[in-house]
């Protein structure tokens, strides 16, 4: 599927969901066919669209995306340039549709160590959809949790240090506004694509409570309708949120 074929398969329906999304499987994708791992990402990045389309009747409003974590630097030069220059096109291209469905994007992560062509990028499409509220789309770039969790702290400690706040007066709630995702509810859903059935740094702390699904497909085959079959088994879960069910 070409990057500018319509995907809105779905009506809308009302619903606040946020779904967190751990993207694996690309590289596997490509080799199973003799192809570079790049090719893997490019199909991904096209399945990232789908789904972004696909949100609104999937009744996802927030959707997040890991897309290059901290540890991802240890791949090769070839791989890593390629994966920033597709993310660098992927806001290109997809600016113009995601003012039409209204949707905002936002990246999460450590900006300072993206190359500055891509951070000026990524300021200007956070501005150019500011004004969107039906999808959240926010991509995790240079994103750890550990490494997020480290800078909060650090920020925190220097508010203490300044002698604007006291150490007993922390909250949860304080930790989570000093987050990177402090404009985002916490994840309702985690789903792994891939069979790998690990976390790998994400979203550490707003996950506490998260429901988790893996799901075996590999994430260029991975299309709205598997969203929609996990978001059914999600549905027919119990959420307790450590409490007990009367
Ligand atoms: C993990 O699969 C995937 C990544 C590190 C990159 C994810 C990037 C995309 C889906 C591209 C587009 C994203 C956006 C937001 C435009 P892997 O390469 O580790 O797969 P493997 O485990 O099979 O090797």
């Amino acid at each position: 599927m070409s990057f500018d074929q319509p995907t809105q398969e779905y009506p809308s329906i009302d619903s606040n969901l946020h779904v967190a999304v751990i993207m694996d499987g690309n590289g596997r994708w490509a080799k199973n066919r003799g192809w570079p791992r790049l090719v893997g990402h490019r199909k991904g990045a096209e399945r990232v669209r789908e789904l972004v389309a696909a949100c609104p009747g999937l009744g996802i409003r927030y959707l997040t995306l890991y897309a290059f974590s901290t540890e991802n630097w240890k791949r090769t030069t070839e791989e890593v340039m390629g994966l920033m220059s597709l993310f660098a096109r992927y806001i290109k291209r997809e600016a113009a549709r995601m003012n039409r469905e209204g949707v905002r994007m936002r990246v999460i992560g450590d900006r300072s160590r993206l190359d500055p062509k891509l951070a000026g990028l990524i300021d200007w499409i956070e501005q150019e959809t500011a004004g969107n509220d039906t999808v959240h789309l926010t991509v995790a770039m240079n994103y750890g949790g550990r490494d997020e969790i480290a800078r909060t702290m650090k920020f925190l400690a220097r508010e203490v240090a300044e002698g604007r706040i006291a150490p007993e007066d922390i909250t949860e709630a304080m930790i989570s506004d000093r987050l990177d995702t402090r404009f985002l509810p916490d994840p309702d859903l985690v789903v792994r694509s891939s069979g790998e059935t690990r976390v790998s740094n994400f979203l550490l702390w707003q996950a506490a409570y998260s429901e988790y699904v893996f799901s075996p497909v590999l994430w260029p085959d991975f299309t709205p309708d598997t969203m929609q079959t996990i978001l059914h088994a999600f549905h027919m879960r119990e959420r307790r949120f450590g409490g007990v069910t009367v």
